[in-house]
């Protein structure tokens, strides 16, 4: 912003004042307010102004090779001086990543003060055999990604530092991302922004019913379990994994009803604005509610074997697959438990992806996998009050889940799973 021959940098939340500036320095701020590439030229007083502003990280610097824009180093925030030698060979940093995103092809790492825009196939090409090209233009890049933090002296430096190795680049990109940070400093792209709203219709909060006919559930009267359910103190002093069970006395239809209507029930739906709003028992961001449970059955006391949906609106079950891909998931569920036994019912929970992702930008995976630690919970606190046995599982196949539900896994994918089934072992049992 320039006024009265001063000026201030604005850049919520950063601002700066730079005050009264000769009319020289003053165009030059101008020209490059309204996106004009401004080269040093002679003036002293606007190549000081243009390296202050770098050294605040409020420029962005392109590199050319004669008329052709190569690449553009993009700050987020004022970078580090720029080191004085480049070592040979240095090697792309484990975490960097290439990729599309608003139709630029950049150049990312999650750690670094930039992001850099890449204009030009051979910059590319020369990111990806550093050190084996010579010439200005192969100089210059491997300079500045050492300056920005995307290469490294030494790959095998990021294998043997515990800090470096124990981290994916997946999970530190998405740490990163799904979070307020140096890269992400105001709510404008992050957040519940409403993105789609105008653009997409919001997904409906209920799922379009499977077909199969309804298996009426158990409805537990609440007002009789507040007053005989074992205390809040004693559910969770007593709550503890549950890994074997008692296939001769299998969990039952009613108690699996009783579970669902106690953790997972919709309670109420409201419309705001042409949002669908619900309440479970159990809390989630916005109230949105995106996760849906399919419990898969093996040795269910009443109930068929094969997988279900749970219709939490009408507390009802409806059959969904019977098939091969039912045992596949029940086998991969039996890994944990003891000596390879398979669950009496597996708690498959999966994500209406879209139902967040219609509202929130960024945050929306992360704020569902917190979802499921809530959900978990509830079921262990409920499972214990019941005297049933559960056990979390830190792991799923959503490909089968996905062929076993016959959705697409960017609508809907599995993001949790619990067992459930009647403990053998004698458990310290929650009491009043
Ligand atoms: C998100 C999550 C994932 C888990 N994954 C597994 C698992 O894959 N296999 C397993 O045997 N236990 C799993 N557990 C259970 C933990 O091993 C267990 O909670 C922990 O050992 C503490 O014991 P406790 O639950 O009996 O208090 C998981 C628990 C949570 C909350």
């Amino acid at each position: 912003m320039t006024a009265g021959g001063a000026a201030i940098l604005l850049a919520p939340p950063h601002k700066e004042r730079l005050g009264k500036l000769p009319p020289a320095q003053l165009q030059a701020l101008k020209n490059l307010n309204a996106g004009e590439q401004i080269e040093p030229g002679h003036d002293p007083g606007v190549r000081a102004v243009l390296e202050s502003l770098a050294e605040g990280g409020w420029l962005t610097i392109t590199v050319r090779s004669g008329d052709t824009d190569l690449y553009t180093i993009r700050p987020f925030k004022a970078p580090p001086a720029r080191p004085s030698a480049v070592e040979q060979n240095r090697t792309l940093s484990k975490f960097a990543i290439m990729r599309q995103h608003k139709g630029q092809f950049v150049l990312e790492h999650p750690m670094s003060w930039c992001d850099i825009d890449i204009y030009d196939s051979r910059i590319v090409g020369l990111v990806s055999g550093l050190g084996t090209e010579e010439g200005a233009v192969a100089d210059r890049l491997a300079a500045d990604l050492k300056w920005t933090g995307h290469t490294v002296a030494d790959r095998a430096a990021e294998d043997q530092e515990f800090s470096t190795r124990s981290w994916g680049a997946h999970e530190l990109w998405f740490h990163r991302l799904s979070n307020l940070s140096e890269r992400v400093l105001t709510w404008e792209e992050f957040g519940p922004t409403r993105w789609a709203d105008g653009e997409f219709p919001p997904l409906p909060a209920r799922k379009a019913s499977y077909p199969g006919d309804p298996i009426t559930l158990y409805a537990p009267d609440i007002e009789t379990l507040r007053e005989s359910d074992p205390s809040i103190t004693a559910v969770l002093e007593d709550r503890v994994s549950c890994r074997d069970f008692d296939d001769s006395a299998p969990i039952t239809l009613e108690q699996v009803g009783e579970l669902l209507f106690r953790t997972a029930r919709t309670k109420l739906l409201r419309t705001a604005k042409g949002v669908e709003y619900l309440s479970r028992p159990y809390p989630a961001g916005g109230a949105v509610y995106e996760l849906e449970i399919y419990p898969v059955v093996r040795n269910v006391a009443g109930l068929a074997a094969g997988m279900y949906h749970y219709d939490s609106f009408d507390h009802v079950l409806r059959p969904v697959a019977d098939d091969s891909v039912v045992e596949r998931m029940l086998k991969t569920s039996s890994l944990t438990l003891s000596e390879g036994q398979l669950p009496q019912v597996l708690f498959v929970i999966a994500a209406r992806s879209g139902r967040l992702m219609w509202t929130y930008e960024q945050v929306p995976y992360a704020i569902i996998l917190k979802h499921v630690g809530v959900v978990l919970q509830t079921i262990y606190l409920a499972s214990t009050a019941m005297g049933l046995g559960a056990v979390a599982q830190g792991y799923g196949d959503t490909a089968a889940f996905n062929e076993a539900a016959k959705v697409d896994e960017l609508e809907e994918c599995n993001v949790g799973s619990i067992v459930v089934g009647s403990p053998t072992a004698e458990r310290p049992s929650a009491s009043r």
